[in-house]
């Protein structure tokens, strides 16, 4: 009989491949009820095909919706043109990301990644309470980044051609400030927000905020001085609150600000949102606060045509994709599971997963590397540490 969900894996590089698999033993010990079809990605078919994201991959996760990524290795472009099959070199292949290339296929533009503490994490952050002594505050915020636009659009030049250097000149400070400079000695990364993927962006924030019960939304930008989308963004939300969202405060922090409150209160934000590169910052920053790579999750969407993309944010850590026995820890990746969980409407089997892993972190017998603070190598095990798969056993026993 055919299962409740179909699951497009893309297990990619290094320990993207290992992870995966632990996620997938969790899922099933959770009883999710899913066919695995498995896309192929990565670094192996750009080096035979000329292509990291094949179109058969797309078909398969335009067919079945759903996507749990492991992770993928890229190199420059001239480590990639390299290592590029010989038959096939000279023939205009050019390397590209292939998470870049699915959140733009699919539109993937609503990234969502939730940072919360376990208790009793000894990676946890620790700041000192005025009186001598130190406490570790309770973290819950959900950063939701704009995934397409923004300074990641792409959309840049050195040397830019003529009519871009005229257009721009037509601007008053441009001319003021840069209209001595020899066209050839300038480079421009743009930053273009568009009113339709703000709103979405927005929207899904404001939306999660009502569903869990958050009090607050932040829009964590800086429109004081990037006046035109910073500004077009807090615009927004304040018209998206009035209107929807009464209940919900709206907060307003600029991104270098924020950074500084992270380590100063950083339990008092709940969900936040941002465009692509100051999102990009802040998640880093919060995942830093709750451990780190081996925590830090995420979800890429696209509410119009449900795809949904779900990956830890992690690399393939390629130095340890060779050991026979895995160090890595799997929780990022087994947390990126349960966002795809609450994707497809199982909450509970999520939430049992959630609890499942904060029991054996709290308990704290059972600890990857990097919880214990070693440095990676094949001897840590030795030392007390759990492999990836122990990591993952012991959650099982929780389930
Ligand atoms: P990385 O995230 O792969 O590893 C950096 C370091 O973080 C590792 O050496 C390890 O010490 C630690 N680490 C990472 N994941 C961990 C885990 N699950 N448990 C414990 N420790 C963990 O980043 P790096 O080394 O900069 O990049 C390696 C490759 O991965 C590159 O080819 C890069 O392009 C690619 N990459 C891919 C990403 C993706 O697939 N989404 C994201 C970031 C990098
Ligand atoms: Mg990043």
């Amino acid at each position: 009989m055919a299962k409740k969900h179909t699951i497009v894996k893309l297990p990619g590089d290094g320990i993207g491949r290992v992870v995966l698999e632990e996620a997938i033993r969790v899922l099933e010990a959770a009883g999710f009820d899913a066919d695995y079809v498995e896309g192929d990605i990565g670094w192996e078919f750009w080096k035979t095909e000329g292509n990291p994201l094949p179109q058969r991959t797309i078909d398969l996760i335009k067919k079945h919706k759903t996507a749990l990524f492991g992770a993928i290795t890229s190199k420059p472009k001239d480590a990639a043109l390299e290592e590029l099959n010989p038959e096939l070199q000279n023939k205009g292949y050019v390397y590209s990301s292939p998470i870049v290339g699915l959140r733009q296929h699919f539109n993937l533009d609503i990234c969502q990644r939730p940072c919360k503490t376990y208790k009793g994490n000894p990676l946890n952050f620790i700041r000192r309470d005025g009186k001598g002594g130190t406490e570790e505050p309770e973290i819950d915020a959900v950063i939701f980044r704009q995934n397409t636009e923004g300074l990641y659009g792409g959309v840049e030049w050195s040397d830019p051609p003529k009519q871009i250097h005229d257009a721009l000149m037509t601007h008053p400070k441009f001319q003021k400030n840069f209209g001595e400079v020899a066209k050839e000695e300038i480079s421009i990364s743009t930053r273009i927000f568009t009113q339709k993927a703000t709103e979405r962006i927005l929207r899904a924030a404001f939306e999660h905020a009502k569903k869990f019960g958050y009090k607050s939304v932040t829009v964590c930008e800086k429109p004081n001085v990037i006046r035109e989308t910073s500004g077009m963004m807090f615009a927004m939300a304040k018209e998206i609150q009035k209107k929807d969202y009464p209940n919900i405060e709206l907060w307003n922090t600029n991104i270098d600000a924020q950074m500084m409150w992270l380590t100063k209160t950083p339990e008092n934000y709940g969900v936040i949102v941002s465009g692509n590169m100051f999102g990009d910052i802040v998640s880093d920053g919060y995942a830093g606060l709750i451990g780190g790579l081996g925590f830090a999750c995420s979800a890429q969407i696209n509410p119009d045509n449900g795809i949904g993309v779900f990956e830890p944010t992690h690399g393939s850590a390629p130095k340890y994709a060779q050991y026979d026995v895995s160090i890595t820890n799997p929780v990022a990746m087994i947390a990126s599971a349960c966002l795809m969980l609450d994707h497809v409407k199982e909450y509970d089997m999520a939430e049992r997963i959630r609890n499942a892993v904060a029991q054996v972190i709290a308990e704290g017998e059972v600890r990857t590397y990097d919880m214990m603070k070693l440095k990676g190598s094949p001897d840590v095990t030795k030392q007390g540490a759990a492999s990836t798969q122990q990591m993952a056993d012991a959650i099982i026993r929780k389930l």
